[in-house]
């Protein structure tokens, strides 16, 4: 690497909880409901994790003291709204006696303004208009609520966003992550690098929105210092977590969805129906001591990291929720669909050419196989999936990518991450079968993956 090329630090060395905050203020302070160019979740556009959990809280709220007037549902961290849209859609639906949906009030909260805006415009929420509220907060801190003011709440993918510290065993010590933030100058033409440093350091949103681009540049720098947990939260849950661990493997420890924790168990009032959480991390001791598996990622430019799901659990008891329940995500919207299902994703992953293809044939294969499940598949939206070739598609398959996604179906399987049924898969079997796709690879996916890395559905109560 020569001079011109070196990049150049943004600011020192810090607890890796402090840099990932730092930059993902930015990132969402900046980018609002675009988040979704740089990743889709189960909730960004598909409907089928956001019915399972409206059937739940409709079980649930049906079975509440007549007396009570308003259900307040919180959700917290929003992205774009659907998962607010499609939950509030599917309420309405199968509340055919007006028990619970006319009485239900949904609270959107968020840190990002730009998100927020985003939000509030979503069509499927603007059917219920009236119905939902949004609010400028931190999920941190919600103090200008009411204690147990709020009947539900509800999160998805924001625990990987909130403040996380790693820590390392070694031998007899303990060792925390530090990350310091550097940037090549050079790669983002006409920046000025004392300007963009100050802007970054003193997260300076509306000069950094003209420069989008920068964030995925920067490259993070890792090491590991001494600490001494002992005035960390709940410090002998931890240590007696440390006690599991296998040494030398990078931990998490998400400070930031313990705060949601203590957050929810104030807000949520004695008949509450709970704090639903999902996410995705290690389930459990058996995946936290995997040699080598993943702890964090990078999109776009945002940091997050992956969820101690085991610690959470050890932390909500302590915290004195008296039931804790924790599910496999998948498992939980198969129940709700009797059957059981794995994301359109994973199957275009078991393709034996998937991960050797140049990535346009790759989303060739995507697009018809998503033809091909559209024949078992009908989705009660409608949506126009938007799919544009990437930079360097040569031309015959650009043509070839604009003409399969102007005929896919607007009623199919609505995103690229959208979960799949086993039947609706067996059913274009054969299909399946001419695009490359052998059944033996792909069926016992429905089974479980057995990868380190999973996503998780928990519940407090
Ligand atoms: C990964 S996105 C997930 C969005 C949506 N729940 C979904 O699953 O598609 C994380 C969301 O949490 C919000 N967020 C991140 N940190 C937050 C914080 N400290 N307080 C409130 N919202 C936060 C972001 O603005 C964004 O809307």
């Amino acid at each position: 690497m020569n001079s011109q090329t070196r990049p150049l630090p943004l600011g020192d060395f810090k607890p890796a909880d402090q840099w990932q905050t730092h930059v993902n203020e930015i990132f969402y302070g900046i980018q609002g409901p675009g988040i979704h160019n740089h990743f889709q979740t189960y909730v960004s556009l598909d409907h089928r994790l956001a019915h399972a959990l409206a059937e739940d809280y409709y079980e649930q709220a049906r079975k509440r003291p007549d007396d009570k007037q308003h259900l307040f549902v919180m959700e917290w961290g929003v992205g774009n709204g659907n998962l607010a849209g499609c939950f509030l859609t599917h309420l309405q639906s199968i509340d055919t006696e007006g028990r619970v949906y006319p009485h239900t009030r949904y609270v959107l909260c968020d840190f990002s303004m730009e998100i927020l805006k985003g939000a509030r415009n979503n069509p499927r929420l603007k059917q219920h208009t009236e119905k939902f509220f949004a609010v400028r907060i931190d999920a941190g801190h919600m103090d200008c609520f009411r204690k147990g003011s709020v009947d539900k709440i509800f999160s998805n993918e924001i625990w990987d966003d909130l403040a996380t510290k790693v820590i390392l065993k070694q031998g007899n010590s303990l060792h925390e992550e530090y990350l310091q933030p550097l940037i090549d100058p050079n790669l983002a033409v006409g920046m000025n690098f004392e300007q963009f440093a100050e802007w970054f350091n003193t997260k300076n949103l509306d000069a950094l929105k003209a420069w989008p681009h920068a964030l995925p540049l920067i490259v993070w720098e890792r090491s590991y210092q001494r600490v001494d947990i002992d005035d960390w939260p709940h410090t002998e849950t931890l240590q007696a977590h440390v006690d599991r661990l296998e040494e030398a493997i990078p931990v998490p420890v998400n400070l930031g969805a313990l705060a949601t924790l203590k957050r929810a168990r104030h807000l949520l009032n004695d008949n509450g129906l709970g704090y639903t959480g999902m996410d995705y991390g290690m389930y459990s001791l058996r995946e936290l001591n995997f040699a080598g598996r993943p702890y964090f990622n990078l999109y776009g430019g945002q940091y997050t990291f992956m969820v101690n799901f085991e610690l959470l659990g050890d932390w909500a008891q302590a915290e004195g929720f008296s039931s804790v329940e924790k599910e496999y995500q998948h498992r939980f919207v198969g129940k709700n669909l009797n059957d059981r299902v794995i994301s359109v994703l994973e199957l275009v992953q078991t393709h034996h050419g998937a991960h050797d293809m140049a990535p346009w044939d790759r989303d060739i294969l995507m697009l018809r196989t998503l033809h091909a499940l559209n024949t078992a598949y009908k989705s009660p939206y409608r949506h126009k999936m938007e799919y544009p070739p990437m930079e360097g598609t040569p031309d015959t398959s650009r043509q070839q990518m604009i003409e399969l996604v102007r005929t896919l179906n607007i009623q199919g399987v609505p995103d690229t991450v959208a979960y799949v049924t086993e039947s609706e898969v067996r059913r274009v079997a054969d299909q399946l079968a001419s695009l490359g796709y052998d059944e033996r690879d792909y069926g016992s996916l429905f089974h479980g993956s057995g990868e380190p890395i999973s996503f998780v559905i928990m519940s407090f109560r």
